[in-house]
C-alpha cells in the first residue's frame, strides 16, 4: 500500500501547468528529462496501456499512438476525456469523472456551458478573426468589463499566463527605463513561485527545477522568500544599494523595476500572501518607484471568491495579470495595468491572436456570468469554498497523522499532508482518480482542490466523501 502511495506520490509534483516529474521512483535519474513515460509510471498502479498499431481511421488515438506522435512534455495520467457537462467529465470508456481540476483553475464554468457554446457559435458565424490593425468591438467590450472590474485603467490582450506575464515584464522594463532612469531593470520574484514557460517568465519561475538545462537565463531576475516581508526588503535594499555604488563607478544604473508575486501561490502549494507581505510590497514599489505586479493567472476571474486574488488586500497593484479563467478554457490572456503604468506605445507589443473575436466572445460570457445576478456566481464561490474547507478541516480531524492542514480562498484550496507522513499528495491523488474524482497536486504534499466555480453544495459534498474514501486507502485505514 504505501509502496503504491509512493510510486503515485512520485507521478504528479510538477507545475500548475500540467508539467507531472513521473520518472524518478523508476529511473532513478533526473526527474525532469529522463526515464520512462508517465502512462507507463501509472499503469505500475493502475491499468497498463494496451499495444496497438498505427490506424488510418478518424477514431481516437490509443494513449501509445498518441506519445508516438505528441512530445513528451506532460506527464499525462492514463486517461482520455472525450466529453464534458458541468463539473463532469467522461473518459472514453464511459467513466464519469468529478472534475474538481477545471483544466486547472481555468473552465470557470464547467464544461459544454450553453451560454458559453453559443457565444463562441455565434461569435465564428459573424467572424472570428480580425488583426489588431482594426478596431474589434469585443475586444473593446471587454477591456471595458476588466478596467470597471479592477483597478486597473488599460489592457492588453494576448493568449495565455505566460504572455501576460511576458507583457508585464516588458512593460516593466521599459517603465523603468523611460520614468525612473534604470538601465540594467531587476523584477524581483518570490521563490517557490510560478509565472511560466517561456524563457523570461522561466527566469521569473523562482524554482530551479524549471530552468535547469535551459540556461542561460534571461538576466535581470532576482528571488526573495514568499510571505516574509523582512527577506523583500532585504533583496530590494540590496539591489538598489549595489545598483549606486556601481553608477557612483560610471557603471550603468542597476535598479528594481518591479516586484511580481502571485496572490496566493499556486504551484507553490496554495499558499496565499499574507496581508503584512503584500503592503511590503506595495511600500517597496511606492519607495523605490518600481512596479508592483501581481500574477492572477490562477487567482484571477472569481476564483478567490473576489474577481482578483488581490482584492483580498488593502492594496492596488499597478499591473495585474491574468488568463486561465479569462476564456472559460478558450485561450486569452490579459495584462492590466494603470494608467501611470501604461508606456506602451505603437509597435513595442503586439499578437496575432491576442484578443481576437473569437476569444473576446468566449470572455465576455465569462464576465456576464460574473456580474450576472448581483454577483451570485462569487458568492457561489464564496460558499462551496467555506464548505470545501470545513469538510477538509474534518477530514484533518479524522486522519491527523496524515493531514496537517486546509489553506485557500475560495474555490482554490489545498489539502496539506504532513511533512513526516509517508502519503504524497500524488497518491491521494491517483486512489481518488480510480473512485471518479479529478484532483491536482501543487508539490508533494498539497492536493488540490480548483473546481469550476459553477460547483453545486451536492457535488462539493460529494468530492469530501471520495477524498474520505481515498485518504482511508492511502493510510491503510481500508
Ligand atoms: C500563477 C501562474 N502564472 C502563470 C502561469 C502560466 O500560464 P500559461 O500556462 O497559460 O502560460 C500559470 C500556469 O499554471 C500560473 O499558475
Amino acid at each position: 500500500m504505501i509502496f503504491a502511495a509512493l510510486i503515485a506520490g512520485a507521478f504528479v509534483v510538477g507545475g500548475t501547468d500540467g508539467f507531472a516529474a513521473s520518472s524518478s521512483a523508476f529511473s532513478g535519474g533526473n526527474m525532469l528529462h529522463h526515464g520512462p513515460r508517465s502512462s507507463q509510471a501509472f499503469s505500475m498502479v493502475s491499468t497498463p496501456p494496451t499495444p496497438s498499431t498505427a490506424s488510418t481511421s478518424s477514431a481516437p488515438l490509443t494513449q501509445d499512438q498518441f506519445n508516438a506522435y505528441v512530445q513528451n512534455t506532460y506527464g499525462r495520467y492514463p486517461l482520455t476525456i472525450v466529453r464534458g457537462e458541468g463539473c463532469k467529465l467522461f473518459d472514453s470508456d464511459g467513466k464519469e469523472y468529478l472534475d474538481f481540476v477545471a483544466g486547472i483553475s481555468t473552465c470557470a464554468l464547467g464544461h459544454a456551458d450553453s451560454d458559453l457554446a453559443a457565444a463562441v457559435g455565434d461569435q465564428m458565424k459573424k467572424f472570428h478573426h480580425v488583426s489588431n490593425l482594426y478596431y474589434i468591438p469585443e475586444q473593446g467590450q471587454l477591456a471595458k468589463w476588466l478596467v470597471d472590474n479592477s483597478c486597473a485603467d488599460r489592457v492588453f490582450f494576448c493568449n495565455s499566463g505566460a504572455e501576460a506575464n511576458e507583457a508585464g515584464i516588458k512593460l516593466a522594463r521599459k517603465h523603468a527605463s523611460t520614468k525612473l532612469g534604470i538601465a540594467e531593470p531587476v523584477i524581483v520574484t518570490a521563490k517557490k513561485s510560478f509565472h511560466g514557460r517561456t524563457l523570461a517568465t522561466m527566469t521569473a519561475t523562482g524554482q530551479p527545477n524549471y530552468q535547469k538545462n535551459f540556461g542561460p537565463l534571461v538576466p535581470g531576475f532576482e528571488y526573495a522568500t514568499y510571505n516574509d516581508p523582512e527577506d523583500l526588503k532585504r533583496v530590494v535594499k540590496r539591489i538598489n544599494r549595489r545598483g549606486k555604488i556601481r553608477s557612483l563607478f560610471g557603471r550603468p544604473r542597476r535598479a528594481v523595476a518591479a516586484i511580481m508575486m502571485e496572490a496566493l501561490q499556486g504551484e507553490g502549494g496554495v499558499v496565499p500572501a499574507t496581508p503584512e507581505f503584500f503592503s511590503t510590497v506595495r511600500e517597496l514599489c511606492d519607495e523605490t518607484g518600481a512596479l508592483m505586479i501581481v500574477d492572477e493567472v490562477q487567482t484571477g476571474m472569481g476564483r478567490t471568491g473576489k474577481v482578483w486574488g488581490y482584492q483580498n488586500f488593502d492594496v492596488e497593484p499597478d499591473v495585474v495579470t491574468c488568463a486561465k479563467a479569462l476564456g472559460g478554457g478558450v485561450p486569452i490572456g490579459a495584462m492590466l495595468c494603470k494608467e501611470r503604468a501604461d508606456v506602451f506605445e505603437p509597435g513595442n507589443h503586439a499578437s496575432t491572436f491576442g484578443g481576437n473575436p473569437l476569444a473576446c466572445a468566449a470572455a465576455n460570457c465569462v464576465t456576464s456570468k460574473l456580474s450576472e445576478n448581483g454577483g451570485a456566481l462569487l458568492e457561489n464561490v464564496r460558499e462551496r469554498g467555506e464548505q470545501l474547507r470545513a469538510g477538509l478541516a474534518e477530514l484533518q480531524e479524522k486522519y491527523p497523522e496524515t493531514v496537517a492542514g486546509v489553506r485557500g480562498w475560495g474555490l482554490i484550496n489545498g489539502l496539506v499532508l504532513n511533512e513526516e507522513s509517508p502519503v504524497l499528495a500524488g497518491a491521494v491523488v491517483a486512489e481518488t482518480t480510480k473512485l471518479g474524482l479529478l484532483l491536482v497536486p501543487a508539490g508533494l504534499k498539497v492536493v488540490r482542490f480548483v473546481p469550476p466555480l459553477v460547483a453545486t453544495a451536492a457535488e462539493v459534498s460529494t468530492a469530501l466523501s471520495v477524498i474520505d474514501q481515498a485518504l482511508a486507502i492511502v493510510t491503510g485505514a481500508k
